[in-house]
C-alpha cells in the first residue's frame, strides 16, 4: 500500500538553483528567501517519503515545438540534469521508480486521462530546483534521499490545461495512489512553479501580492472553486508565467478532502517578493493522521473516510 502523506507547493526559480551553486544563500538578497524554506528543511528530514510525484513544467528544455505534451509522467529509471546554457547544475542526477510509475500509468490512463509515458528526458530548473530547496545543497556524486517520479505539464505552448484539468488528474492520481499493492510507499505530490511573474513584454516585471495571496488562500480551503478561475486569468493577473500555478492544483486535487475525508493541516506557509523577477511562494500542507486507506466501490469510486478510522 501506499499513503499520500504530504503536499509541498513552490516556486522553482532559477536564480535560487543558481544562488545555491554560487555560494550566495547568505547574501542578504537571497537570505531572506532561503529563511523561508528553513522549516521545510527540517521537516523534510524528519519527513522523507519514499517517493516525490514532483509535478513542474519544463522550459522548453526536454521538449520544445517538435513536441508538446500536455501531461508527462516519468515512466524511467533515472534523469540526467539538464544543461540549460551554463553547464548542467552541479546537483545529483534524479532516481526514478519504474515499478510504482508503471502502476501510475496503468491506473490514470485507464482512468481516462492521456498520458505521455517518457522514460529518458533531462529535467531542468523545474524540477532540481525545488529538490534543492527542500533537501539543500547535494553535490553532483551524491544522492538524493528520495525517488522522483516527474509529472511534467505543458504551459509554455498554447494551448495549456486548465486549473480544473490538473485537479481533476490529481484526483485520478490519488485513485492511483490508493491502489498500489507493492511495497509500503510514504508519498509525496510537490506542486511547483509560479508565483506571479511575467518574464517578457511590455509587463515585464508584473508582481500580484494580493492575487498570489488570493491563490494561497482558495488552493488551501477553496480548492474546488479554485478550479472555476479560467487560465486567462492566471496570466491577467499573475502575469504570463503566473499560468505554471496550474500545477499546483494537482497536488491539491490528491488530497483527502477532495475524497470526502477532513480538510488538510497547513503545515507552513511562505511568500516574498522578490527572486528574479518573480514573487517566491511556498507551502506545505498534510493530509489529517489517521487516514491510511481509502476503500472503492466496484466503479473504482473512493468511498468516504471512515470517522471511527
Ligand atoms: C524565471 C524563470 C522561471 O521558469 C520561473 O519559473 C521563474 C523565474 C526567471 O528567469 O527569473
Ligand atoms: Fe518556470
Amino acid at each position: 500500500p501506499a499513503k499520500y502523506t504530504s503536499a509541498l507547493f513552490t516556486s522553482h526559480v532559477p536564480a535560487i538553483g543558481a544562488a545555491m551553486d554560487l555560494g550566495k544563500t547568505e547574501e542578504p538578497y537571497w537570505k531572506q528567501v532561503f529563511d523561508g524554506y528553513q522549516w521545510t528543511r527540517k521537516w523534510a528530514k524528519e519527513n522523507t517519503p519514499d517517493v516525490v510525484i514532483l509535478v513542474y513544467n519544463d522550459h522548453a528544455t526536454a521538449f520544445d515545438a517538435s513536441i508538446i505534451p500536455t501531461f508527462v509522467l516519468g515512466t524511467g529509471v533515472e534523469y540526467p540534469v539538464a544543461d540549460e546554457g551554463y553547464g548542467p547544475r552541479p546537483v545529483p542526477d534524479v532516481q526514478g521508480y519504474p515499478e510504482f510509475a508503471a502502476h501510475l500509468a496503468q491506473s490514470i490512463i485507464q482512468d481516462d486521462f492521456d498520458l505521455t509515458l517518457v522514460n529518458e528526458m533531462v529535467v531542468d530548473h523545474g524540477l532540481t530546483v525545488p529538490l534543492s530547496l527542500v533537501y539543500g545543497e547535494l553535490g553532483a556524486d551524491e544522492q538524493w534521499p528520495v525517488k522522483v517520479i516527474p509529472l511534467a505539464v505543458n504551459v509554455v505552448q498554447y494551448p495549456v490545461p486548465s486549473g480544473r484539468r490538473c485537479y481533476e488528474l490529481g484526483k485520478a492520481l490519488r485513485r492511483a495512489i490508493d491502489k498500489w499493492d507493492g511495497e509500503e510507499l510514504n508519498v509525496q505530490i510537490w506542486g511547483t512553479g509560479g508565483m506571479s511573474h511575467q518574464l517578457q513584454g511590455p509587463r515585464a516585471g508584473l508582481i500580484n501580492k494580493e492575487w498570489d495571496n488570493a491563490f494561497l488562500d482558495h488552493l488551501i480551503a477553496d480548492p474546488l472553486g479554485l478550479t472555476e478561475w479560467p487560465h486567462m486569468e492566471y496570466v491577467d493577473e499573475a502575469g504570463s508565467e503566473g499560468i505554471e500555478l496550474v500545477d499546483w492544483l494537482i497536488a491539491r486535487g490528491a488530497m483527502d478532502d477532495q475524497f470526502g475525508g477532513e480538510a488538510p493541516e497547513v503545515d507552513h506557509r511562505f511568500y516574498h517578493v522578490p527572486a528574479s523577477n518573480t514573487a517566491v511562494g511556498h507551502l506545505v500542507i498534510s493530509n489529517p493522521v489517521g487516514r491510511t486507506a481509502v476503500d472503492f466501490d466496484e466503479a473504482g469510486i473512493a468511498a468516504p473516510a471512515d470517522p471511527e478510522a
